[in-house]
């Protein structure tokens, strides 16, 4: 596989055309948007012994409405990736399903896009390549696709830096770049895998701010795993906890704070006591000792 090719298998995949999903029915009785039902899925593992597997989700069920921001936190090797694989059709579960918009994911689709902690650009390709390397799969006409890829860059703040290398900048700007590459595709749903865990602490607020922004400019609908408490107060509306292997949700959290969400709402008391409440809940997570059944099958 060459690097353009392991890039696009990465997650930057092909959008092609796609129906309009209907709006939702009047009243709120619609489908949730999205539908994780029962999703289990196990791995085989050297570690379980020769025929040793390893149960990682266990009907893990949530859902979602369309424009919600849910924030994914849960211990580490808990399957907070391997979820919001098997949310983007990248790996099959054992068991369940996930339905977007009431169809089945079977396979990476137009609308889904992932944005990865590692930027995953690619070196030799300008800042615009870059983003416009999302678009290749659109069959846009060239100026079109320069067009759109220039208007991204633009919105993540890079209009300048459009000719640079993504070693010629910085972790915080490649990591726009990232952003400006999936939101390129203009996806309904955006998964990110702990996309600010690379860049410092000052950066990646600014970055809260900007996705923050660009979220509420068109309303997508966005799942961000994190294993930063606050990050996940700041961004979402809904925070999910994901407990220790085999992991489901053990608990999700309706954030209290509307948007736009201005910074002092991390000095409110209520986001302290929330911010507690997680960390509990998650250090209970963090310290369970994984079940013995687990090497069995
Ligand atoms: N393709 C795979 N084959 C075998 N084990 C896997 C595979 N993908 C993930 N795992 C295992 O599943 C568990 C969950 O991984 P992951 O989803 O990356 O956790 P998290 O993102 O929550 O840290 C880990 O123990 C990991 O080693
Ligand atoms: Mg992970």
């Amino acid at each position: 596989m060459d690097d353009d090719a392991r890039a696009a298998s990465d997650g930057v995949v092909a959008p092609g055309a796609v129906a309009d999903p209907s709006p939702a029915a009047p009243g709120g009785s619609s489908q949730p948007y999205l539908e994780v039902d029962s999703v289990s899925i196990e791995f085989r593992s050297a570690a379980a012994g020769p025929a040793g597997r390893i149960s990682v989700l266990e009907e893990l069920s949530f859902s979602l409405d369309r424009g919600e921001f849910c924030c994914i936190v849960g211990p580490s090797g808990c399957g907070k990736s391997t979820s919001l694989r098997i949310i983007d059709g990248l790996e099959p579960a054992s068991g369940g399903q996930v339905r977007v918009d009431s169809q089945v994911v079977t396979a990476p689709r137009p609308d889904i896009a992932f944005v990865f902690q590692q930027f995953n650009l690619l070196p030799w390709r300008t800042l615009l390549d870059n983003v416009a390397f999302g678009l290749d799969n659109l069959r846009l006409p060239r100026a079109e696709r320069e067009e759109r890829a220039r208007r991204w860059l633009d919105t993540v703040g890079l209009t300048d830096f459009a000719g640079y290398y993504p070693s010629q900048v910085s972790g915080g700007m490649q990591q726009r770049v990232g952003l400006a590459r999936a939101l390129a595709v203009e996806p309904r749903l955006l998964l990110m895998d702990e996309p600010f865990g690379a860049v410092d602490a000052q950066t990646r607020m600014l970055l809260q701010n900007e996705l923050l922004r660009l979220w509420e400019a068109d309303q997508k609908t966005v799942i961000f795993v994190t294993h930063d408490i606050e990050e996940a107060l700041f961004l979402a509306n809904r925070v999910l906890i994901m407990g220790p292997r085999p992991s489901r949700v053990l608990r999700e959290i309706e954030v209290p704070f509307g948007y736009p969400r201005e910074d002092h709402i991390r000095g409110d008391a209520r986001f302290a006591a929330l911010k507690d409440e997680i960390w509990t809940e998650l250090k209970a997570a963090m310290t369970a000792v994984p079940p013995a059944a687990e090497a069995e099958r």
